[in-house]
């Protein structure tokens, strides 16, 4: 039975992670959840409905990491940066969803599905790194297709629903939304969550651009994946878009490989790996849709697959259609699954 922190509690990525909680999805023994001195002393057991002995909300200068197991931190880089090591150097098992660790050379960036190896052994640092929400789904895809026929190129364009700008993204949406049905004309202003007004928009950049142009979450859909499958070489593109849709991350992706291939060796390659759910071309549709896998605990917890090509002039070119909920897949289940695959190896709990 584990004791477990959820810092950022109150967020988005906070509350999915006490309902998954709450469903037994690791057995929990306590759970202390954290935010900001706005949220202190929130009930959200009574809130969420939820069952879990779940406390009154502390701020983190108030948490005590004695008698704590694993800490979830999903606050933001600024607040892991600032409070994690303190947590990780008492003993406890850091886990970050947020950018501050993921590219040090001495924190596990994990994928349970992709390189569950990596905690083996507990880490030295007591932390392990969840990678971004859009790294996870792509990542969950690539390493199947490298296992078939070895990964050379990959481009991935990517449709980011405006949950992954949290509980304030969400409402924002909203918001404008409805301004926008009331006076078709109204045109916003740029600035709040997205930097540019989202509904009924495209907002082809995602966090600041570097000297390159290239955006920060771009950054780290290039990055990432590199670590996470262990091909420092490889060769990655990427333009992210946020698009006016309230949850789930989708990904138009196109693959290089080293050997030829076809759908169906794609298909067959995919429908094997667990997790996935794969379109095949012989159904309709054949292509999962951010609504419909929204849609239900079971479709949330997957990452779905279609649209699978083989170019025809090019038997080692390949595409697919990606569609995963980046608050569960790119979140809150990979760092649960983290969790459980500690305890699984003896090293936590
Ligand atoms: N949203 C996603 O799809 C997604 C996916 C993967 C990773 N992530 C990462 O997860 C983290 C959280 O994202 P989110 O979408 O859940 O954001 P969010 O909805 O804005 O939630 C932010 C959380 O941080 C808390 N917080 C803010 N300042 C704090 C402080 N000084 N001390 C303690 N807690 C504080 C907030 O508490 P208050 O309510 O008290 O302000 C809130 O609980 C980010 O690092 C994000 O990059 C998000």
């Amino acid at each position: 039975m584990l004791r477990i922190a959820i810092v950022g509690a109150t967020g988005a990525v906070g509350r999915e992670c006490l309902a998954l909680l709450d469903g037994g999805i690791v057995p929990v023994e306590k759970v202390v959840p954290v935010g900001s001195a706005r949220s202190r002393g929130r009930d959200l057991r009574a809130e969420l409905g939820l069952s879990l002995p779940v406390a009154e909300v502390v701020t983190l200068d108030e948490l005590d990491p004695d008698g704590l197991d694993v800490a979830i931190f999903s606050a933001g880089a600024e607040i892991s940066a600032r409070e994690a090591e303190r947590l990780a150097a008492a003993g406890v098992l850091v886990v970050d969803n947020s950018s501050a660790f993921r590219m040090r050379p001495d924190v596990p960036l994990v994928v349970p599905q992709v390189n569950p190896g990596l905690l083996d052994t507990r880490p030295g640092t007591n932390i392990v790194a969840n990678p971004n929400c859009s790294t996870i789904q792509l990542v969950r895809v690539l390493s199947p297709l490298h296992r078939l026929a070895g990964l050379e190129d990959v481009v991935v364009a990517t449709y980011q629903a405006a949950s992954g700008g949290g509980v304030h993204g969400l409402r924002e949406l909203t918001r404008q939304s409805e301004t926008i049905l009331e006076d078709p004309k109204a045109q916003g202003a740029p600035g709040g969550r997205f930097g540019q007004p989202l509904a009924f928009n495209l907002v082809p950049e995602i966090g600041l651009q570097d000297d390159t142009g290239l955006t920060h979450e771009e950054r780290k859909l290039v990055r990432e994946p590199r670590k996470i499958l262990g091909l420092p070489g490889l060769r990655l593109r990427a333009t992210a878009v946020r698009v006016p849709v309230f949850d789930c991350h989708s990904e138009a992706v196109h693959v290089r490989l080293r050997e030829p291939v076809t759908p169906a060796a794609l298909e067959k390659a995919l429908a094997a790996t667990d997790g996935l759910r794969v379109y095949p071309r012989s159904q309709s549709p054949s292509y999962p849709m951010p609504r419909t896998v929204f849609a239900t605990a079971e479709d949330r917890a997957l990452v779905h697959v279609g649209r699978i090509r083989v170019e025809p002039e090019d038997d080692r070119a390949a595409a697919l259609w990606v569609v995963a909920d980046n608050l569960w897949v790119g979140a809150v289940l990979n760092a649960l699954q983290i969790v459980e695959l500690a305890t699984g190896n003896g090293w936590l709990g």
